[in-house]
């Protein structure tokens, strides 16, 4: 994996989003799962408070999150994930950029709130460590990170991406995190733990394709969802 250069990794995931986004909003619009975890992190902030939703996707969450009363952002970077969240959801404000330009968009400590919901396991590894610093950077001292990731599987990998068929096969860029590797890279950019939830990864088939297999979920494969709060 180490002849493909993170660049071209990101670009990978922006295509295959860009072309499974319909079908992804016909299976998944409107459909919020995790609400456990996302009471939890709603618990954390005030009233009012401004949400960064990163990797929104079709907005599902940024909705979900602006219905409970929050001033929420989709950040996403496939145009056709932000066109089907733009029909679900018009009122909601987009930012489409890659993760990695987060910091032209955003200044120091301007924001309560960042939820990253299945879309951190795109970003390659290399990344990640500058990544989270500007996540810290735009965060408010006591602003809070929600980020649900799954872990037990290989890293920096390629993994199949069912609506593609054959073309999905080993097409989707994917990195399963160890628990110790995501609470280092929290320690070290300024956040502390404040609540993590380890469970198997449940089981999906896709509505509108009968016949998928579950790419992600294995043998040991657990979902991780953390809360994080950034120090003083
Ligand atoms: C599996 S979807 C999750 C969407 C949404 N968070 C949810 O849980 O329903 C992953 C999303 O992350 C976005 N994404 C992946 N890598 C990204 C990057 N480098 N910059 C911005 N968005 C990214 C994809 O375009 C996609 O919309």
């Amino acid at each position: 994996m180490g002849d493909i250069s993170p660049s071209a990794k990101r670009q990978s995931v922006r295509k295959i989003y860009n072309q499974i986004a319909k079908q992804y909003a016909k299976d998944f619009g409107c459909k919020i799962s995790d609400k456990k975890v996302i009471g939890k992190f709603i618990a954390e902030l005030k009233p009012n408070s401004k949400v960064l939703d990163l990797g929104a996707g079709i907005g599902n969450f940024a909705n979900y999150l602006s219905e409970k009363g929050f001033d929420c952002v989709c950040y996403d970077f496939s145009e056709e994930m932000m066109r089907e969240s733009r029909k679900l959801y018009p009122d909601l404000e987009y930012i489409l950029d890659d993760a990695v330009n987060i910091r032209n968009h955003f200044n120091h400590q301007s924001m309560d709130g960042i939820v990253a919901l299945y879309s951190l396991f795109h970003i390659p590894r290399q990344d990640l460590d500058k990544l989270f610093s500007e996540l810290n950077y735009i965060l408010k001292i006591g602003g809070v990170f929600c980020l649900i990731i799954y872990s037990g599987g290989e890293s920096d990998d390629f993994v199949d991406e069912p609506y593609l068929n054959e073309e999905g096969k080993k097409a989707l860029y994917f990195n399963y995190f160890e628990l110790e590797e995501i609470l280092q890279l929290l320690d070290q950019n300024n956040f502390k733990v404040i609540s993590k939830i380890i469970k198997p990864i449940s089981r999906w088939r896709l509505a509108s394709k009968k016949d998928s297999v579950d790419a992600l979920a294995g043998k040991n494969t657990t979902k991780i969802s953390i809360i994080a709060q950034k120090n003083k």
